[in-house]
C-alpha cells in the first residue's frame, strides 16, 4: 500500500511542479492512503498495537503534522477517547475499524512507548 501511494505522489509531483503543488499531493495521498490502511483493516485483522499505530497513526504522528505520542506516557484512558472521538483535525476510528481490544492494547502500547526518533517536533 505504501509503496502505491509512493509512486503515485512521485509521479504526480513531477507532473504537477512547483512545491505548492507537491506538498498539497503529498497531504492528499497522504490522506487516502491512511484512509486506505484503516479501511482495509476490520476489527480483529491487526497484528498488534504495532502494527496498528504504524498503519492508522503514523501518518500524521510521525510527520510533524501532529503531536509525537510515542514515550509521553500519555494516559490510556485519554489516547482510548482521543482515538474514538477524534480531535480537532484528527479523524475518530470507530470500533469496526480498531476494535475494543485492540484500541486498549494500542493505548497500553503507547503509553509504555520509548521516545520515538527525533523527527523535527
Ligand atoms: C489525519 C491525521 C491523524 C491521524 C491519522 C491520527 N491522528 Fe491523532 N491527532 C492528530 C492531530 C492533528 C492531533 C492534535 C489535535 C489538536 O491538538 O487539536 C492529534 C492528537 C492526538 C492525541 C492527543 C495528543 C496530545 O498531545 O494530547 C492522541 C492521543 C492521538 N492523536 C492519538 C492517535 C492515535 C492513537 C492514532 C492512530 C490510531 C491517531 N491519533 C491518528 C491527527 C491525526
Amino acid at each position: 500500500m505504501s509503496a502505491d501511494v509512493t509512486i503515485s505522489t512521485t509521479t504526480a509531483a513531477r507532473a504537477a511542479g512547483g512545491a505548492i503543488a507537491t506538498l498539497f499531493i503529498c497531504a492528499l495521498a497522504t490522506v487516502i492512503g491512511y484512509a486506505g490502511a484503516v479501511r482495509a483493516q476490520a476489527a480483529g485483522e491487526w497484528h498488534g498495537p504495532e502494527h496498528i499505530y504504524r498503519s492508522a497513526c503514523v501518518y500524521c504522528h510521525e510527520t510533524g503534522v501532529a503531536p509525537v505520542l510515542k514515550g509521553r506516557q500519555l494516559d490510556v484512558a485519554y489516547i482510548g477517547e482521543r482515538v474514538r472521538k477524534g480531535f480537532g483535525p484528527m479523524p475518530a476510528f470507530k470500533p469496526s475499524e480498531i476494535g475494543v481490544a485492540d484500541l486498549q492494547a494500542l493505548a497500553a502500547w503507547l503509553h509504555a512507548s520509548a521516545p520515538a526518533p527525533a523527527d523535527g517536533n
